[in-house]
């Protein structure tokens, strides 16, 4: 059988031997923004997984844009270096072809908030909670802080700060930026009439609401060489009446393409405390299609994608280039070899570990018949 989720793929300039990406996973497991040996072990282990787009956590562009305080950072020299290591060990293991990217981000209003595993809600006093930003000055949910309403000058610092976070991650050698435009972050909380109430040139209609986004996806593309793919993570729906909708979505996909930008991942929900209902098997794909159809751009979703047969159908005929698994990785690490056995592939893997595979293992979880 020829797979089409085992074709490659261009990113813009970046090809990919394969149509899997392991979705951005926050682990809130850094110091200061710097990654540790959680990262390390787990971006390696990334690497060898046979998904050949890797997608770093969200990385806050400011020590302040940060969601937890265990979240990365790319804001600091220490960042940097730290972030250095683990990409340099990742590249040293990968499977031919995985390309590395990474997510930049800034968390807005849903900044300040307990690592997931302690609720995820916001710092309180005495856990060093800080001030946090947003176009108005509107808590996420209930008993969440109320952000400061930026004015021009945090606005444009903000944007410089994308900027040199550009910066940075080009001279480490990531090969994929990814703006993080979605799941109720700061830019996403420009662009959804939910979270931005703003009346200055930052607010309003569906134009100005996109002006902010699009001079971050400017200060981005200014600082990033062409052979770098760039996209964005944007939200297909807010999944509320007077949030964003799918045409929301066409357009700013149209936008980030007219700067450039070589793909969209599309995903959805969380501008506001329980934003996002509970949902079907891929529930993204169909906004997704849209995307791809009208903007015309390289579009990924991610979502409830486990199967790789499902994953296939995906790509194969439902409109979608590329699909991300975030779950469905952690709960099996090497799912990419797992979906290249489903789907006939042979997967070229490295020469310590293809014992494995050849039958000489009898408890051989890898040679189970395929079914
Ligand atoms: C532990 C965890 C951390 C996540 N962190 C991020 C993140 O940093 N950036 C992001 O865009 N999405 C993040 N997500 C959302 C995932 O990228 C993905 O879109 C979502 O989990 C749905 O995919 P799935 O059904 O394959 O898990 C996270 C999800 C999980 C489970």
């Amino acid at each position: 059988m020829t797979s089409v989720l085992f074709s490659p793929l261009d990113l813009g300039p970046v090809r990919v031997p394969n149509r899997i990406a392991i979705a951005p996973m926050c682990q809130y497991s850094a110091t200061d923004g710097c990654a540790t040996d959680w990262h390390l072990q787990l971006v390696m282990n990334y690497a060898m997984s046979g998904a050949a787009t890797v997608i770093l956590e969200a990385t806050g562009v400011t020590r302040e844009g940060r969601i937890s305080h265990g979240c990365l950072g790319l804001y600091s020299d220490a960042c940097e270096y730290a972030l250095g290591r683990v990409l340099h060990a990742a590249r040293a293991v990968a499977l031919p072809g995985t390309k590395f990217g990474i997510q930049l981000a800034h968390a807005g209003r849903k900044a300040s908030t307990h690592v997931n595993w302690m609720g995820s809600g916001p710092l309180r006093a005495g856990e060093s909670p800080w001030r946090t930003i947003a176009p108005s000055p509107l808590p996420y949910g209930e008993n969440w802080h109320v952000p400061t309403e930026l004015d021009d000058a945090e606005i444009n610092a903000t944007i410089d700060a994308f900027a040199q976070a550009t910066r940075r991650a080009v001279r480490l050698g990531f090969d994929i930026i990814e703006v993080h435009a979605a799941h109720g972050y700061l830019i996403h909380e420009f662009h959804s009439p939910i979270a931005n109430k703003r009346t200055d040139k930052w607010g309003g209609d569906a134009e100005r609401r996109l002006r902010f986004p699009m001079a971050v996806a400017e200060a981005v593309r200014a600082e990033a060489p062409r052979g770098v793919a760039l996209g964005a993570r944007i939200t297909g729906t807010d999944y509320l009446d007077d949030g964003l909708k799918v045409e929301d979505a066409v357009r700013m996909a149209t936008e980030f393409k007219k700067r450039d930008y070589d793909f969209i991942c599309v995903s959805s929900g969380n501008i506001v405390l329980g934003g996002r209902p509970a949902s079907g098997v891929a529930f993204n794909v169909p906004n997704a299609a849209r995307v791809r159809a009208e903007a015309g751009i390289v579009t990924r979703t991610a979502g409830l994608i486990a199967e790789p047969r499902q994953a296939e159908e995906i790509v194969a005929t439902r409109g979608v280039d590329q699909i991300a698994i975030a779950r469905a990785q952690i709960d099996d690490p090497r799912w990419g070899w797992r979906a290249a056995e489903k789907l006939g592939v042979k997967l070229e893997l490295p020469p310590q570990m293809r014992r494995v595979t050849t039958g000489q293992w009898a408890g051989l979880q890898l040679v189970r018949p395929q079914g």
